[in-house]
């Protein structure tokens, strides 16, 4: 017979039960942390926006920063319109002199030179010459910091998800819901870092990053619950039906 969670004694389904229940509660936590980080905002439930996730992987960071953490030093919502227009146009020297470099010398270099001593400066992040300005033009995350997010989310979530899914796979559901529910929760995770950087390239693959990683929270969190539940009940509809018991059961012999 297949070993099943609800064979474990009452102990192991409590240790079970409960490492289970942390993750479901960090999942959580991870998603309020997305969405705050995403928006901008301090508190509360954020749902983030496409636009969001192309701010964070597609936008240069200069063009991401004037829409974001910036935004209240952009003197005109068009001088953003303009840096965009300058980089998509092969961010030449002479543009720059033309018309990015007055833009930054009203709002941003009073801050953003290596000389400021204005409280809230940021001098290690001069933007003050073409040089200075055109490493930040870069699409989306520089590939260092791509690859840094990608290997720690990949071994972080990878290390949670085979214990979760390797506990769902013993629970008593339907072998066809058991696998398909594994398979698209891993393919969701390798997709979602895959469209990271595909994002960076071609800006319709930030909505496959939005469904690939509501997919993989998902399936996360529906994994675990519905693995609590099998510990201590019979789930119906979903689990595999049992096999009538021996008809030797009440015969005398
Ligand atoms: C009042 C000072 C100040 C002004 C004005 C200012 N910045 Fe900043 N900037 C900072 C500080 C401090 C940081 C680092 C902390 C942070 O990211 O908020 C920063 C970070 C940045 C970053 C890197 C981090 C990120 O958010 O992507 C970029 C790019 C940037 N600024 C561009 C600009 C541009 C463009 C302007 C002009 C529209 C501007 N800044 C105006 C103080 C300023």
């Amino acid at each position: 017979m297949a070993y099943e969670l609800k064979d474990l004694n009452q102990s192991a389904r409590l240790s079970l039960s409960f490492f289970l229940l942390a993750i479901v509660i960090g999942t959580v936590s991870a998603l309020i942390m997305l969405g705050l980080l995403l928006t901008h905002q301090e508190s509360g439930f954020a749902v983030p926006s496409v636009e969001n996730i192309k701010i964070k992987y597609h936008y240069p960071q200069l063009v991401s920063a004037m829409k974001t953490s910036m935004n209240q030093y952009v003197a005109d919502e068009a001088d953003i319109e303009a840096v965009s227009k300058w980089i998509s146009a092969g961010k030449t020297e002479a543009e720059y002199k033309k018309t990015i470099a007055p833009i930054m010398s009203t709002a941003c270099v009073s801050c953003h030179n290596p000389t400021s001593t204005m409280s809230g400066a940021m001098p290690g992040l001069p933007l003050t010459t073409y040089k200075e300005v055109v490493k930040y033009t870069v699409a989306g995350y520089s590939w260092v910091k791509m690859a840094k997010q990608a290997h720690v989310h990949l071994f972080g979530i990878g290390t949670f998800l085979v214990l979760v899914t390797f506990i769902f796979a013993f629970t008593s559901f339907r072998p066809w819901f058991r696998s398909l529910a594994i398979t698209v929760t891993w393919i969701a995770l390798i997709l979602d870092v895959l469209c990271w950087w595909l994002t960076k390239y071609e800006l319709s693959f930030a909505y496959v990053i939005v469904g690939a990683g509501a997919t993989m929270s998902g399936g996360a969190i529906g994994m675990c619950v519905l693995s609590i539940l099998d510990l201590w009940i019979t789930v119906p509809l979903l689990s595999q039906p049992k096999p009538s018991a021996p008809e030797t059961a009440g015969i005398d012999r």
